[in-house]
Formats: structure tokens, sequence, C-alpha cells
């Protein structure tokens, strides 16, 4: 069953194609593109000369004309007004197909244009767009048409005929919910929920449907499938969205997804609700605070030292160094004179979670230098930037660390070699000299 969208963006987006032509491509273009230039004279005259003149440079345009049938449309290429266009929520593109009620808007009250061809020729541009600009003009009270009013009822029917996202939610969540549908079908709809939560309103529309909990609920199904599906739900509906992360922690969602990390689960599983509790931690002190009191590092640990592949290493790894400098940001932000009212209390807040002391006592100060025995440069690197954000607490760690400071010098004479070789390629600040330059700069610290 294929799904017709209306989110918000899709709207505007119809929007544009329905009632100006040219805007769309105008959007898309360069400036030289399409040029507008507006002769002036005689507004004040009553308008009744006014004249837009239009320049087009064909060059640049890829318009493609709809067919019966759906077409997908790649990006950059615009169509003509009246189209239909829909996003395929399955497939995640935009689809366009001949309107009917739109089509009346191009073909039968501006029939003076020419017929619907099977290109738009710069010819046509300048007719749509000189119109567009006397549509949008006071004057065309005194022209036979009323486009604009045409164009509020068509948009009206469409409202009619097209879910909007919140009535897809509602939809969604019932199937959801009813004891009838099949894991299949529930898939399914947390994919398409997925899709639909990355926009913030999307994501509080759900929370107040009720839908947050039933998607935490579901976090604790018996099929994996079910599990890691739900994990991805909630953390697409949490990243950046304060509102969700606050709800989402009050129905309990932190402690379910601790104890599934902590339950042996596929790869994943794991890794999509490594993927919720990162989101759902970021920026936010109350529920790193939670995490941490929860044993959340002590989960981490022992699934980092399972994690035989990397994988989740590298992932546990970056989601310690996000905290560990989004802490450190909020403290360097102390010394700005720019200070808004509610840093005082972001300090108070992350002044209570106390990540460096169950860093250390947890033993990550052992753990990540681990991740540098991992073959793969972006682990490594990964690995080493961690690795320096924890200096502060970890210096007599690594001091100690023979395996560590081992490792550090072969990786230097290694990637220094491969810097040598990018030169002579010619990539003077390529990745490799990074590297060394993280390592490097960890030795610094070592030595001090
Ligand atoms: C389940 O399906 C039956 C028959 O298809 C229907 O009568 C019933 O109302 C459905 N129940 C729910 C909870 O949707
Ligand atoms: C799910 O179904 C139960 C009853 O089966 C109902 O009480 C609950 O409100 C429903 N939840 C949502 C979000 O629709
Ligand atoms: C998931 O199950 C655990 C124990 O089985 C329970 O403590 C927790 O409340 C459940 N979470 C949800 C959201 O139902």
């Amino acid at each position: 069953m294929k799904l017709i969208s209306r989110s918000a963006a899709g709207a505007a987006f119809l929007l544009l194609l329905h009632c100006c032509p040219i805007a769309n491509i105008l959007g898309q273009k360069s400036d030289s593109a399409l040029t507008v230039v507006e002769n002036t004279e005689g507004r004040e005259g009553g308008g009744a000369d006014e004249e837009a003149e239009v320049t087009v440079d064909e060059g640049d345009l890829e318009v493609v004309q709809p067919t019966e049938d759906w077409q997908t449309l790649k990006p950059g290429q615009a169509v003509p007004a009246g189209s239909h266009v829909r996003l395929n929520l399955q497939t995640g593109q935009r689809e366009v197909r001949l309107g009917e009620e739109q089509l009346k808007y191009w073909t039968q009250e501006h029939r003076e244009t020419e017929e619907v061809q099977s290109t738009i020729s710069p010819d046509e541009l300048k007719q749509a767009m000189k119109k567009m600009k006397e549509d949008l003009s006071p004057d065309t009270v005194r022209s036979q048409y009323r486009p604009l009013e045409e164009l509020k009822r068509d948009l009206a029917q469409l409202d009619l005929l097209v879910e909007t996202d919140v009535q897809i939610m509602k939809r969604l969540l019932d199937q959801f919910n009813s004891s009838n549908s099949t894991t299949e079908q529930k898939l399914s709809v947390l994919l398409e929920l997925e899709y639909l939560v990355h926009q913030v309103d999307n994501a509080q529309t759900l929370c107040s449907m009720g839908g947050l909990q039933l998607i935490v609920g579901s976090l604790n199904s018996t099929d994996f499938r079910l599990q890691e599906s739900s994990a991805f739900v909630l953390g697409s509906a949490v990243s950046s969205n304060p509102v969700v992360q606050v709800k989402a922690v009050e129905s309990g969602a932190l402690q379910t997804l601790l104890t599934i990390l902590a339950t042996a689960q596929p790869l994943g599983v794991k890794k999509k609700v490594l993927f919720a509790v990162a989101s759902l931690l970021r920026n936010f002190p109350y529920a790193q605070h939670h995490f941490l009191s929860h044993g959340g590092l002590q989960v981490l640990s022992e699934l980092f030292r399972a994690d035989g592949g990397g994988v989740l290493r590298t992932r546990i790894v970056t989601m310690l160094y996000d905290m560990i400098s989004e802490k450190e940001l909020i403290s360097q932000a102390g010394l700005d004179l720019m200070l808004d009212a509610s840093h005082e209390e972001r300090v108070r807040q992350y002044s209570k979670v106390s990540l460096q002391g169950e860093l250390l006592e947890k033993g990550w100060c052992n753990l990540v230098p681990q991740l540098l025995e991992s073959t793969e440069h972006d682990y490594r690197e990964k690995a080493l930037r961690a690795l320096l954000a924890m200096a502060p607490m970890c210096l007599d760690h690594y001091r100690s660390d023979g395996s560590l400071l081992g490792s550090l010098l072969s990786l230097r004479d290694q990637y220094q070699e491969m810097v040598q070789s990018e030169m002579i390629v010619g990539e003077e600040n390529g990745y490799f000299a990074e590297i060394v330059e993280l390592i490097n700069a960890l030795q610094v610290k070592m030595k001090l």
C-alpha cells in the first residue's frame, strides 16, 4: 500500500508548485538560471501597463513532465504547476504524476497560454512568470478569473484529499495498537513512524497521542525485530527534541533501554538501543545523571568488553566523548561574558553529573585504549579523541599502561609513514596527518 503524506514541508512544497510554477525552479537554481526584471514604469497609474520581463536561461532547467503514472523525482528537478507531488514513504523519494483538479489552474483557467506540452519551453516559463505576477497584483480584480480564489478552493480540496501527518500518525498508532495486526504490519508501521518523527512537532504529537508509551512498551517485546525498530523510532523522536526527551525519560524509557543493553541481544538491537540512549542523553543533564545512577556506565563497560568487532565499542566511546565534551563546553562557557539567564542553572545541573568520577571508577581509563587495537582508522581516531578528552582524569592510568604507550609509538610510526605517501599524492593536510596530530597531542600530555 502506498501512502500519501502531507508533512508540513510537503505542504509548503505542494503550495509552491501549485501557486508559483517558477518559484520551485528559482529556489533550486543559481541566480543566473532565471532572472526577473521588473518594469516599474506605469505602476502608479493603476498598473494597466504593468509588465514583467522575464529572461530565462534555459540551459540549467530540468523540468519533468508528469504522466498518468507516478515517476520518481531526482534532486534538482522541477515540475510544472498543477502536478501531484507526493512523498513515497517506502523509498523516501518524491514522486510526481499529472494532477487533475490542480491541472485546471494551468489548462482551463489559463487556456490562453499554450496547451500542456511534453516540455516546458522558455516562452512558457516567461508567460507563467508574467501571469504569476499579474495574479499576485491587486489589479487582477478586474480580470475575468480570480486565480487566488481558485487556488484557495483547490487547496481546501487538497486538504480533504490528502491525509495530514496527524491523521497518518493516528491511523498508524491504531494499527500498531490493534491486536489484529501482525508483526510484519507493526514493523512497517514503525518504519513509517520513524520517518515522521524526524519533524519536531510530529514527535511531540506522537507523545500527546499516547504513542510514545506504545513505542516504549514495545521495546519490551519478545520479538527482536520489534525491539530494534521501536528503539529506532524512539531514538529519532528524541533527537534534538527536548520536549520528547523529557517525556521519554518520564515514561521510563531509560531503564528499559539499559535493561535491554544488559541482557544478551542481537547486535542490531544493541546498535539501535545505543542510538536511542545516546540521543536521549544528549544535552539533557537530568537524563545523564539518571543514566549514571542507574549503572549505565557499568552496562556500557560490559558491552564494551564483550564486543569483539569494535562496532559497539566505537559507538560507546563516541558517546562517552560526546558527554565529556558537552560538560566541558558548559563549564568553558562560564568564562565567557555573554551568559544567558539559564546558564547558572545549566552549570548547576551538569555539576551533578558525576561523569569523571564514574569513568575512573568503572575502569574506562584502561578500556578506551583497547579500541586502538582495532584495524579501522576511523575507530582509532575516535579512540584518540576520547583518550584526549579523558586525559585530565586518566593521565596516571595512561602513564602506567604499557600497552597504550606501545600502541601510540607504533601507530605514530605507521601514520607518519602514511602521511609521507599522502604528501606524495599531494594531500598535505590529510586525514592521516590529523591522526598523527592527535597522537602527538596525547603524548605531550602524558609527558607533562
Ligand atoms: C479484528 O478483526 C475482526 C475481523 O476482521 C474485527 O471484527 C475486529 O473488530 C478487529 N479487532 C480490532 C481490535 O481491531
Ligand atoms: C491502545 O489500546 C488500548 C485498549 O486496547 C487503549 O486503552 C489505549 O488507549 C490504546 N492506545 C493508543 C495510543 O491508541
Ligand atoms: C519492561 O520490562 C521490565 C521487566 O520485565 C519492566 O520492569 C519494565 O517496566 C518494562 N517496561 C515497559 C516500558 O513496559
